[in-house]
């Protein structure tokens, strides 16, 4: 395992559409995966896409079994692998609430998303996943599988007064952690 660079907002290949995962339980694909947990891991990620440490394809990581330190105050949400995620929102109703991206350190902003989704997909061996979701778990995924369609949350932003420092906006977060 291997702890990656996390490439930042600026970076062409943030913006690229990632190819789907063809080939399933391979050594590549559970190699892609121990390097995502493991970085992911070492930065108190809520999530990470692999185009994130430069790996053009449709997959995602996000969850885990503790709180996470820069999201103190939101519900667990497990830890899942996703691949080739199709997402469909359930209702017209949106949520705003605050974002941080690893790709995009030190800022946070309010984000729009569907309240209520479906998201479908496999697993690292191709097994179906098929869950409705809603709130900070639908947020999470919403926001993880835009970074397969080369969207990063800031292009989400509606209200720009709300988008800033996370050292000014949440300082007791930030004196935990230095995204
Ligand atoms: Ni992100």
């Amino acid at each position: 395992m291997t702890i990656r660079d996390i490439l930042k907002m600026g970076d062409a290949r943030l913006l690229r559409i990632a190819e789907p995962v063809r080939a399933f339980d391979t050594p590549e694909l559970h190699q892609l995966l121990a390097d995502m947990r493991e970085t992911m891991a070492a930065v108190n990620g809520a999530g990470l896409a692999a185009p994130q440490i430069g790996v053009n394809s449709q997959v995602v990581i996000f969850g885990g079994t503790a709180r996470n330190p820069r999201y103190p105050d939101r519900p667990l949400v497990p830890p899942t692998v996703l691949i080739n995620p199709v997402i469909t929102p359930l209702g017209t109703e949106e949520e705003l609430d605050w974002e941080g991206c690893l790709s995009v350190p030190g800022l946070r902003g309010k984000v729009p998303r569907w309240s209520r989704i479906r998201y479908a997909g496999v697993d690292e061996r191709g097994q179906a996943i098929d869950r409705t979701v809603n709130g900070f778990h639908a947020r999470v995924v919403q926001h993880e599988c835009d970074h397969l369609i080369g969207k990063l949350y800031p292009m989400r932003v509606r209200d720009f007064s709300q988008f800033g420092f996370t050292e000014v906006l949440f300082p007791e977060i930030s004196a935990a952690e230095d995204d």
